[in-house]
C-alpha cells in the first residue's frame, strides 16, 4: 500500500494501520523492527511529524509567524532535526536543550528560551549564540539577565511571560497558567515589570508570552487567555512600550483515548479571528507546541514476558516499564495498548505492568486484550513526554528509538547498555594497608 492511500484506521493514530493482520507504521511492520532491534522500542513516523507540523503551518499561513517546537516533549536529535528541516524553530528550557538545538543545525535566531530558573551560564551561552528571545518569568530574572547581557556588552531580546490566570481544564500537574502556579508574572505586576524591563540598558523588549498548560482539548481556555493577553498588550502599549510579537506557548492536546481536541489549524483560525477582530492580527505570532507535534507520531513496542492470572487481577508483565514510559505512573495517564498481531481468541482483562519494583509501575489498567507470553504489544501515543522523561531507575537502560520514513527505518538512538550507565561513576580508592 502506498503512503498516500493510507487512511486513518479508527482507533489508531494517522500513519499507523493494520496491514495483513500486522500493525504497521507507514510501510514498515512493527514486528520487523521489534525483531531487528529488540524491545522496548520507540518507533516514530516521519510523515506523522510533518503532518502535525503542517496543520500549524496551515493555521498560521499568511501571517508573520514562527513555530518553535517545545523540544522537552521529545528531544531525540533526529526528531528535532526532522522538524527543524521542515522550518520549525525551537523552544528550549535548558542549556542541554540549547546544545541539542545547535547539534541539529537549528538557526539560533529561531530559538526561544523558556523556564523559570535559567542560570547565568545558560544565559551567557544563549546570548553568545544569538537566540531570538528569552521568555522571562520574574522580576528577579529580568535583573540577572540584564546584568549578564551588560557584562557581555549585549542587549538580550526578551518577552515577559505573563500568567493570565485561566483554567486550562487539564491535569493539575500540567496546568501552568493559574495564579497558584509558579509560572509567569502575575497580572497585577505585569505593567510595572514591563516598565522596569524597558528601562534596563541590557534588555530589548520584543513582546509578550504566555503558556497556560498542556493537553488542552478545548478552544475556550485559549480564547480566555488570548483576551487577557490582548488586554495586557493594550495596557503596556498605552504606557509607550511597543510589543511587536506575541508568543502563545503550546499546550494543544492530542487524542489518547476519546478526547476530541481541535486540530491546530482550526484552533488558530479561531484565535486569529479574535485577534483580527480586536485589531491585533498584524503582530508576529510565536507558538511553542510540543505534544501536538510528536505525541501521536510515536509508539512504544514491548514484549509480553509473563502472564500472571489471579484474583482479583490478571497481570500481563511486559518488558517496558515506568522508567521508559512514566506518564501512567505520574499522571494516571491513559495510553491505548494494542497487539502488533492481534490473535483470534477470546480476550481477557489485564493490568499491563512493567518489571520495575513499584506498584505504580503500570502502563494500562483493565485492558481487554487477547495476548500471550512472547507477543508484542504497542503502547500508542508515546511520542511525547515518554523518552524525554525516561530514567535509569532499577539500572534499566533507556530504550532504542527508530524513525520510519515510508519503507525506510533508521535507528536514531541505540539501546543504552549497562556499560553506558556505569561510565560516569567511580569506585572509591581501596584503603591502603
Ligand atoms: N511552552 C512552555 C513554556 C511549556 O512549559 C511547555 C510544556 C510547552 C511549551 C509545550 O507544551 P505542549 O504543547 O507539549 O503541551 N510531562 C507532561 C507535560 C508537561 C508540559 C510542560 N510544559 C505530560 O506528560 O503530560
Amino acid at each position: 500500500m502506498s503512503l498516500s492511500s493510507l487512511a486513518a484506521t479508527p482507533g489508531l493514530p494517522p500513519f499507523f494501520t493494520y496491514q495483513a493482520g500486522q500493525l504497521t507504521v507507514e510501510d514498515v511492520p512493527l514486528q520487523t523492527l521489534a525483531r531487528q532491534h529488540g524491545t522496548p522500542l520507540f518507533v516514530y513516523s516521519k510523515a506523522a511529524l510533518l503532518a502535525a507540523l503542517a496543520a500549524y503551518q496551515r493555521g498560521l499561513a499568511g501571517r508573520q509567524y514562527q513555530i518553535c517546537y517545545a523540544m522537552k516533549a521529545n528531544p531525540t536529535l533526529a526528531i528535532v532535526q526532522t522538524l527543524v528541516q521542515a522550518g520549525c524553530g525551537l523552544d528550549i528550557v535548558s542549556g542541554g536543550e540549547l546544545e541539542r538545538a545547535l547539534a541539529v543545525g537549528a538557526d539560533p535566531a529561531k530559538v526561544v528560551f523558556s523556564g523559570v530558573g535559567k542560570t547565568r551560564t545558560e544565559m551567557r551561552r544563549a546570548l553568545d549564540v544569538g537566540i531570538d528571545c528569552f521568555n522571562v518569568e520574574s522580576r528577579a530574572e529580568i535583573d540577572v539577565l540584564n546584568q549578564v547581557a551588560l557584562e557581555m556588552g549585549l542587549r538580550a531580546p526578551v518577552s515577559l511571560r505573563v500568567n493570565p490566570n485561566v483554567d486550562p481544564q487539564t491535569h493539575p500537574y500540567i496546568s501552568t497558567g493559574l495564579k497558584h502556579n509558579k509560572f509567569g508574572i502575575a497580572q497585577a505586576q505585569v505593567l510595572a515589570s514591563y516598565r522596569h524591563a524597558s528601562a534596563c540598558a541590557g534588555l530589548r523588549v520584543l513582546g509578550i508570552d504566555c503558556h497556560i498548560g498542556s493537553q488542552i482539548t478545548q478552544v475556550e481556555p485559549y480564547l480566555d487567555a488570548l483576551e487577557r493577553v490582548l488586554d495586557l498588550i493594550e495596557l503596556i502599549e498605552a504606557a509607550g512600550i511597543p510589543l511587536p510579537q506575541i508568543n502563545f506557548g503550546g499546550g494543544l492536546g492530542i487524542a489518547y483515548h476519546d478526547e476530541t481536541p481541535p486540530a491546530a489549524d482550526e484552533l488558530w483560525q479561531r484565535l486569529l479571528q479574535r485577534m483580527d477582530a480586536r485589531g491585533h492580527g498584524g503582530r508576529k505570532i510565536l507558538v511553542e507546541p510540543g505534544r501536538s507535534l510528536v505525541g501521536n507520531a510515536g509508539v512504544c513496542v514491548t514484549e509480553v514476558l509473563y502472564e500472571k492470572p489471579g484474583d482479583p487481577k490478571n497481570f500481563l508483565i511486559v518488558d517496558a516499564a515506568m522508567n521508559d514510559l512514566p506518564r501512567p505512573a505520574l499522571y494516571q495517564a491513559f495510553h491505548q495498548i494494542v497487539a502488533l498481531a492481534p490473535r483470534e481468541q477470546a480476550p481477557s482483562n489485564w493490568e499491563v505492568v512493567g518489571p520495575v519494583c513499584e506498584s505504580g509501575d503500570w502502563l494500562g489498567r483493565e485492558r481487554t486484550l487477547a495476548a500471550q507470553t512472547g507477543d508484542w504489544l504497542a503502547v500508542l501515543s508515546a511520542g511525547a513526554y515518554c523518552t524525554s522523561m525516561a530514567s535509569n531507575y532499577n539500572t534499566r537502560g533507556r530504550a532504542a528509538e527508530v524513525l520510519v520514513d515510508g519503507a525506510c527505518a533508521t535507528l536514531i538512538r541505540a539501546r543504552e547498555t549497562a556499560a553506558d550507565q556505569l561510565r560516569l561513576e567511580s569506585l572509591l580508592p581501596s584503603a591502603q594497608g
